[in-house]
């Protein structure tokens, strides 16, 4: 099962992160460093999350999930929001097929009604295609918000048992946009902030966090090795003290 809660019980946890969840922050900043547009940076960021799939594929992460644009990015310059959603699709035209054919299973979690009726369609067509994939598990998070996800996830709870007074979170975690991967192990946040931004809220309760000032258009695949060597040494206790764990 890969769902299970880290709450509900203790999760098995290995050296290399079955699940790596990234803030991709800094695009904008990086390009005005070279006085150039902030869409400059944006498409340099892209050419990171090809690397990165590529990287976490050969290290054996299992799903890698990005944050590509929140909930709350809508509030960018209107020539930023439509360069972006543009971006978004012609990146799905040209990669979903290089995608599937290394094994890649693409999601894209978030409110889709925002987006217009094409890439929408276009998002539906890639999840078909690449649903049987087993490689990794690559998941965008778009017009995403850690709490409309909860909040979508309580609505679909309701309606499912409309007279139930009280819910556990059994009856909820399903519903979440994520349910089909297991909590991330690995937190990265590129582009210096420390802060999470409205990601995955319900999903990083135990997740270790790694922050890094490096731009999203710099991280490479030695630095996503720095991420995973701090990650292997940390200690996982799940609320349990660290002589337990030298006890199992
Ligand atoms: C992250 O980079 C990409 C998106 C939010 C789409 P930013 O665009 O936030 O870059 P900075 O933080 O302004 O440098
Ligand atoms: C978070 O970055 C969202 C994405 C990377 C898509 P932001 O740049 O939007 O976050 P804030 O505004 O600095 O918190
Ligand atoms: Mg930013």
């Amino acid at each position: 099962m890969t769902t299970v809660s880290s709450t509900l019980s203790v999760p098995q946890t290995g050296s290399v992160p079955r699940h790596i969840a990234i803030i991709m922050d800094g695009n904008g900043r990086w390009a005005t460093r070279r006085l150039l547009p902030r869409t400059a940076g944006h498409m340099k960021g892209l050419e990171t999350v090809r690397d990165t799939v590529k990287a976490c594929a050969e290290r054996g992460v299992a799903f890698l999930t990005v944050f590509a644009f929140s909930s709350e990015n809508w509030r960018r310059p209107p020539e930023e929001v439509s360069f972006l959603m543009k971006l978004f699709r012609t990146t799905l035209e040209r990669e979903v097929s290089k995608l599937h054919a290394n094994g890649i299973r693409l999601k894209v979690v978030g409110d889709r009604n925002r987006f217009d009726a094409r890439l929408q369609e276009m998002i539906d067509a890639a999840e078909a295609l690449t649903a049987e994939n087993k490689r990794l598990t690559l998941t965008i998070c778009a017009n995403y918000g850690g709490r409309w996800d909860i909040m979508q996830a309580f609505g679909k709870m309701r309606a499912q048992d409309p007279n139930a007074e009280t819910f556990t979170e059994e009856n909820l975690t399903p519903h979440l946009s994520m349910a089909y991967a297991p909590e991330p192990d690995l937190f990265i946040r590129t582009g210096g902030e420390m802060r999470i931004s409205n990601f995955l809220l319900w999903q990083l309760a135990y997740t270790e966090m790694y922050f890094t000032d490096t731009f999203w258009p710099d991280f490479d695949a030695t630095a996503l090795d720095a991420a995973i060597a701090s990650y292997r040494q940390r200690e996982r206790r799940f609320g349990r003290t660290s002589e337990q764990l030298i006890e199992k």
